[in-house]
């Protein structure tokens, strides 16, 4: 105590003295000397009670029914033992075509505003022309296609296992085993809170849906431990986030669309809540990437064991999985280090092996740049991967049976793998794949940036084996279906 307080005021001490040294190298004149100073003195002890402010007794209306209760559906988890009642994804009666052609731009998307002034009359004051939605419309906050309906249903799916997996974690692991891993009961409270947070957006999908929306199944879960516990959190809700950005801005309901993307900002915030207490680079992005609605169910089925009898299904592809055998492992002090198949199973997003050897994990350590301890961000000196790292892969052939009751079975349309996908923020960027075996190979990773100091490829990200190297960009990443031989994610960060 004495020594903290000791160092603020020599530091304010200085500041009041003489202008510092620019903290921010290249922002001069940062020497503005701030009139107020933090007051020193000790911190209470005792609380409460407060003064009494002015106030009234109010009483909230009733709130609108959720579908789920805060803790809901599965009590047991485990693998399907059974055996499936119908096999393959839900089909339309009828399929016309193999692959999407590719088209010239929309030849009405040429507006370029030359003066910056607007180019048309204004519908009312302060309001320039042009939106949609904007003509007076009345909002209707329900699926419009059957492409509205298969992704919010696939996004009903995810936010099922987000509640039944974080609840999961809190039951099965002690207040003892969180405090190894650094995370104390406030940080339970947050996790329990986040599970709770689930039922209001299954709610709110469930309603936008009708009433054969997806309910409730039983999972598998990977972890053995709080840390893989967490890993896998971080991986579950990066596939969440980015898949919902990926058929975002498709929907065909504008209203759908706008409610779902206020219940994503928080599963965003899930996944970097969840990257904290893993203790690595909170946010060592510019932005987050978009991907295929069947990426998101590539990921997600191979942990939901069984569902009940009439669930609806989904029309999505199953892709074989591509596995990285030198995962880099974020509970090593040194990330090079990380053995061969140094995951929990063999699953695309099981999580990394942390019961490692003591003097090799970094839960524990107490240095600046190695410990992965939970943090508001850590620097890790020795960056999980960097461009031109080697990447040892593994495919599956494609015809396992995956997802609920075994019911979905692997497909890939693709001719013999060539490339490697990497797709990271704004990003798709391919590099060689040099095949060593049947089910083999290995790539380097690339070094690309976004723009000019961000290379593309960190976080938990998404890699594709294909046949070809297609130039696509977020808007239409989903046409890379058809060349996608197998699907694995990289923890590049
Ligand atoms: C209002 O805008 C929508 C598109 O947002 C359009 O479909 C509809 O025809 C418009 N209605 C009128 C009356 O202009
Ligand atoms: C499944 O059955 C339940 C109970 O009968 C019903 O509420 C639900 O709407 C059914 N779901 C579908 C997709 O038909
Ligand atoms: C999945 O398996 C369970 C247990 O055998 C069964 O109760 C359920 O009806 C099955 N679901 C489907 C969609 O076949
Ligand atoms: C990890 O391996 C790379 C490539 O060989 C090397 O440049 C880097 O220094 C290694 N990291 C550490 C901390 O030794
Ligand atoms: C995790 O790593 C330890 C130490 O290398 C090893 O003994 C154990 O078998 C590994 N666990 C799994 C599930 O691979
Ligand atoms: C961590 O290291 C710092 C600086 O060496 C020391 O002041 C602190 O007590 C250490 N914390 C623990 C938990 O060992
Ligand atoms: C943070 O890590 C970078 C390397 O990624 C290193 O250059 C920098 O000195 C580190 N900063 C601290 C405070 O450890
Ligand atoms: C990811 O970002 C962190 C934090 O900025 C950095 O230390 C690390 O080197 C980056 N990794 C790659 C692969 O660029
Ligand atoms: C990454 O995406 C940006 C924005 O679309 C683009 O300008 C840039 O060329 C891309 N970089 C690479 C390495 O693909
Ligand atoms: C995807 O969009 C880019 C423009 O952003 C275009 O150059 C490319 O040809 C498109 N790819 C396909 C397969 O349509």
């Amino acid at each position: 105590m004495f020594t903290k307080t000791f160092c603020v005021s020599t530091l304010l001490t200085a500041l009041a003295a003489a202008a510092p040294a620019p903290q921010v190298a290249g922002y001069p004149d940062a020497d503005a000397s701030f009139p107020a100073t933090q007051p020193v003195g000790p911190a209470p002890t005792s609380f409460g009670p407060d003064s009494q402010i002015p106030a009234i007794h109010t009483v909230a209306p009733p709130a609108p029914p959720r579908v789920s209760s805060d803790v809901t559906g599965a009590t047991s988890h485990g693998p399907f033992s059974g055996s499936p009642t119908t096999t393959g994804a839900e089909k339309a009666s009828t399929t016309l075509a193999q692959m999407i052609p590719p088209l010239p731009p929309n030849p009405t998307h040429t507006y370029y505003n030359q003066n910056g002034k607007p180019q048309q009359p204004a519908p009312i004051p302060y309001t320039p022309f042009g939106g949609l939605g904007t003509n007076g419309t009345e909002p209707r906050y329900m699926v419009n296609s059957d492409f509205d309906y298969e992704s919010l249903a696939l996004g009903l799916y995810q936010e099922w296992i987000e509640l039944d997996l974080f609840n999961n974690g809190l039951a099965v692991f002690s207040e003892e085993d969180f405090l190894e891993a650094g995370l104390t009961a406030e940080d339970r409270a947050y996790i329990a809170y986040m599970a709770i947070q689930e039922t209001g957006h299954a709610t709110l999908l469930t309603n936008m849906l009708g009433h054969t929306a997806p309910v409730q199944c039983t999972y598998n879960y990977p972890f053995r431990t709080v840390r893989e516990f967490i890993d896998f959190n971080q991986k579950l809700t990066r596939w969440g986030e980015s898949g919902v950005w990926g058929f975002l801005n498709h929907l065909d309901s504008r209203e759908a669309a706008q409610m779902l993307s206020q219940s994503i900002a928080t599963e965003a915030r899930q996944q970097i809540s969840f990257r904290q207490m893993l203790g690595v680079p909170a946010m060592p992005e510019w932005f987050e990437t978009g991907i295929p609605q069947s990426w998101a169910w590539t990921y997600l089925a191979p942990y939901i064991s069984e569902c009940p009898a009439n669930q609806t299904r989904l029309i999505w592809q199953n892709f074989p999985a591509l596995l990285i055998e030198n995962q880099p492992n974020p509970n090593r002090v040194s990330p090079n280090d990380t053995k061969p198949w140094e995951t929990v199973g063999r699953r695309v997003a099981d999580p990394s092996n942390s019961t490692i050897p003591p003097e090799e994990s970094c839960v524990n350590v107490n240095a600046t740049g190695y410990s992965c301890g939970p943090a508001i961000s850590r620097n890790r000196s020795e960056p999980l991967s960097f461009p031109g790292r080697q990447v040892d892969l593994y495919w599956e052939l494609p015809g396992q049976a995956v997802g609920p009751n075994n019911s979905y079975v692997t497909s890939t349309s693709a001719g013999a793998p060539k490339f490697v996908a990497w797709v990271s923020q704004l990003n798709l960027t391919y590099t060689p794949l040099t095949v060593t075996g049947e089910h083999t190979g290995f790539t380097y990773q690339p070094a690309g940036e976004v723009y000019e100091g961000d290379p593309a490829v960190n976080n938990t990200m998404f890699v594709a084996l294909t046949d070809s190297d297609v130039f696509l960009t977020p808007f239409n990443l989903s046409m890379i279906n058809p060349h996608v031989v197998a699907l694995g994610l990289y923890q590049a960060g």
